[in-house]
Formats: structure tokens, sequence, C-alpha cells
């Protein structure tokens, strides 16, 4: 027997409650806030042959990204293999998309779940696991291209038409399309404003833009509807602070960032890839610019370390190599750089990116803290262009070519500083870290 949520799409049950759950988790997940699988578990509490409930939790397994997530993401796979012959079609697309992440072809995985949301446009959660995933392998066309494709087929009667506008946003602005993203993340806030993906998209606008003042008044104008808004955590929170962050970096604001960084993008230690990730941009950027951030590297090497994700994201790998480096880890450094290593030998999409831009950006960030700028310079001049292939924003991954810029600046390479901080200033030219490095440029050539 199947029954219809509240957007039309048709789930295998019989337990209208099921339903009510399922929605519940997918709004939590579309905005971010909440425990998503909390209500899942109720559901399969009630009905254990809930297919969706184990594509759900399937789902989170692959948004979470890391290692860790893998024993979830087998026992969900294994139920659904169990229940295959009751589901529909839309059930089975989703264990085929889960099923070749858990395989390590993140590619075909996304191609998957985006396949569902062409024959389903209505299932949100397909949506985003396609846009998240887009966002894993750092496919800008299709972080736009996706919710471009859907956006058409809703309406604001639909539940969650504002998070479809909020992820098309957040691909206008990876695409450029500075202005049409400002004004779909603005239309999804009206039809939602607890959508931190969308104030998250407006932010990175400013931040491209180098609306630094802006970028400051938004995230602390909007901070109630995403930090922990009612009391309940907020996933993309600390992310959002990391933003704030570096909008004060760039005005040179070092002690408001530094006071931001130690009150929530990192409040305590966290065993969260994605959290470590901005903790080790955050203070791999302050580094750059000479400033002490003290023990600060210490516990976050050490989180790093727990984890052992080593090998696993090459994003992550890189991440918690700059941390090593910070914290003198040299043990840490050597045994990521190895499972790396193992890694790009092997198949799958990982494999790639570890070879094409993890180890390239690894190699030059050891170079970096070792002095041998000219060396940091030779790795990151023929993968910059191609960075975006191991994920992340266009945002995350300028910690590349400011890398790159600080090198040239340290290796008195007068000429590329200058060709470098010029192509920063072209393009943001109100940005005032911008203007002052392509002061030392000049100075320099
Ligand atoms: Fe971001």
């Amino acid at each position: 027997m199947s029954l219809t949520d509240c957007r039309g799409v048709s789930h295998t049950t019989n337990d209208p409650n099921a339903i009510a759950r399922l929605e519940l988790a997918t709004a939590r997940c579309a905005s971010y806030i909440g425990d998503p699988l909390a209500p899942i578990e109720e559901a399969l509490a009630v009905d254990p042959d809930f297919a969706m409930g184990h594509a759900f939790k399937a789902g989170i397994a692959v948004l979470v990204g890391e290692r860790s997530s893998r024993p979830l993401l087998a026992a969900a796979l294994s139920e659904l293999e169990r229940l295959s012959p009751r589901m529909n079609e839309r059930e089975r697309q989703h264990a085929g998309a889960a099923r070749a992440w858990y395989e390590g072809d993140m590619a075909l995985a996304v191609r998957r779940y985006g396949a569902i949301a062409v024959d389903h446009p209505h299932d949100l959660f397909a949506l985003q696991l396609a846009h998240i995933g887009d966002f894993y392998l750092g496919d800008s066309q299709m972080l736009r291209d996706r919710p471009a494709q859907v956006v058409g087929r809703w309406d604001p009667s639909l539940p969650g038409m504002g998070y479809v506008l909020g992820m098309y946003a957040f691909g206008l602005e990876e695409t450029a399309l500075y202005a049409r993203a400002e004004d779909t993340g603005l239309r999804a806030l009206a039809l939602d404003r607890r959508d931190p993906w969308a104030v998250h998209a407006v932010a990175h606008v400013m931040e491209m833009q180098g609306r630094t003042a802006e970028g400051v008044r938004w995230l602390a104008a909007t901070e109630a509807d995403w930090s922990a808004p009612g009391g309940e955590p907020c996933a993309l929170a600390i992310h959002n602070f990391w933003h704030r962050a570096l909008f004060h970096l760039d005005r040179g604001e070092i002690d408001e960032a530094l006071a931001l960084y130690d009150a929530h993008v990192r409040p305590a230690p966290s065993l969260v890839a994605l959290n470590n990730v901005d903790a080790s941009s955050f203070l791999w950027r302050l580094r750059l610019r000479g400033v002490d951030v003290g023990a600060r590297w210490d516990g976050l090497a050490a989180d790093w370390d727990a984890m052992r994700d080593d090998g696993f994201y090459a994003f992550s790998d890189a991440h918690a190599i700059m941390a090593y480096l910070g914290a003198g880890r040299a043990d840490a450094v050597t045994r990521t750089i190895e499972a790396m290593n193992a890694c790009a030998a092997g198949q799958g999409t990982n494999a790639m990116m570890t070879r094409d831009v993890g180890l390239p950006l690894s190699r030059a960030l050891i170079a970096f803290d070792r002095g041998d700028y000219a060396g940091a310079i030779d790795a990151l001049l023929p993968m910059r262009s191609i960075a975006n292939r191991f994920g992340g924003s266009n945002a995350q991954r300028d910690v590349v070519h400011l890398t790159l810029t600080e090198a040239a600046l340290r290796a008195g390479r007068g000429q590329l500083a200058r060709a470098l901080t010029a192509e920063r200033v072209e393009l943001r030219p109100d940005n005032g870290f911008s203007v002052h490095l392509a002061a030392r440029a000049r100075d320099l050539a």
C-alpha cells in the first residue's frame, strides 16, 4: 500500500504517522534546524518496513560526508535490499544512489539523486542530496542547474518551495550570477526566513563581491533565524559564523574575528569534519596574515587526529593537514599523506580528488610550512584552476589562492604577486584585504 506526502510524492507504507514523521524529518534536513533522524527513528519503530525511512537514513549518512557515517549507511542499505521487492521505483532509485555513494562512486550517486529529482520534482530530499552532492563534487554548474530544472514545477502553496529557491540561490552564486543569486535568496527568505542555506547564499554573494560591511550586518541581522532558532541546534550555524568571521578578517578586524571563532566557530571540541574544515581554514588564513593564534591549533589537530578520517575525502584531508602543520604534528602529517597516497592509487571519485587536488594542495601547504615558498608556488600553480574538483565552495577554495598569493609575496616573486593580487582587486575592488595585498605586491615589483 502507498500513501502520498504533503508534496504529492508516493511512499510505500500504510501508516499515515510514518508519512508525518518523514515530512518533519525532510523539513528539518532542508532547514538544517533540529535533528532529522529522530522522527525517522520514531517512524521506523512503528513501521520497520518503511522504505523511505531507511532511504532517509542512507541519505543523511551521505550528507555527513565522513567515514564515521559508513555504518549508518551500510545498515540502511541492508534494510533497503531486504525491502526492495516491495518498494516503488523512486524508492529503488534512492537505494541505488546511496549504494553508489557507499561504493565510492560519488559522481554516479549524485547523478542518481539528481535523476530522482528530474522524475519527481517534488522529492525535496532527493533534490537536497543531489545539491549537497554537487557541493561535495565542486560542481558549480549543477549546483545551479539542478534547482533550475525543478523550481518552475513548484509554487508557494507546496511546503518547502523556499528551500528550493535557497538551493537555487546558492547555485546562482557559485556560477557568479550574483544579482540573480541575491534576489533568489531574498525570495526564499520571504517564504520562510528560517532558511540558513538561503541566508548563507546571500552571504556568499557579499563575500564574492567584497561587500564586507554588508556581510557583517547581514549575518548579524539574520542570526536569530539560523543560530539555534527556538533553542534548536542548526547544523549550518558554525559555517555561517565562519562566514561572518571572514568578513571581519577582510576588514582587518582580527580581534572580532578571533572572538567569533572562539565563541561560535569552535566553541568546543568537535568530531564533525565540516566544522573542523571551517576551523582549519580560518586559522590558516590567520597564519597567512602572520597572526599568532596561540594554542588554538593544538586542540583542533587533536580532534582531526581522533576522527581518523584520513584518505576518506580529500577536501577534509587537506584541511586536517593545515591543523597538523599548525600544531607541529609531523607524525599526523606523514600518516595523512600516506593514507592519501594509498587512496590516490585506488578507484573512485575521491581517488581522483586526491590525485588532482588533495595531494598537490597538501604538498603546497607542507612546503609553505617549512618556508619553501617557491615549492608551494610550484605545487599550487598547476592545480589552482581545477581545485573545484575536490569540492567545497568558491569562498572555501579561496584559501588556495590566498596561500599562493602569500607564497609569491614571501618568495619575492613580485610580478607573480602583482598578477595574483590584481585578480583579487579586479573582482573585489572594495575588499580592504585585497587592496592591502596588492600594495605589498606593488612594493615588491
Ligand atoms: Fe559557505
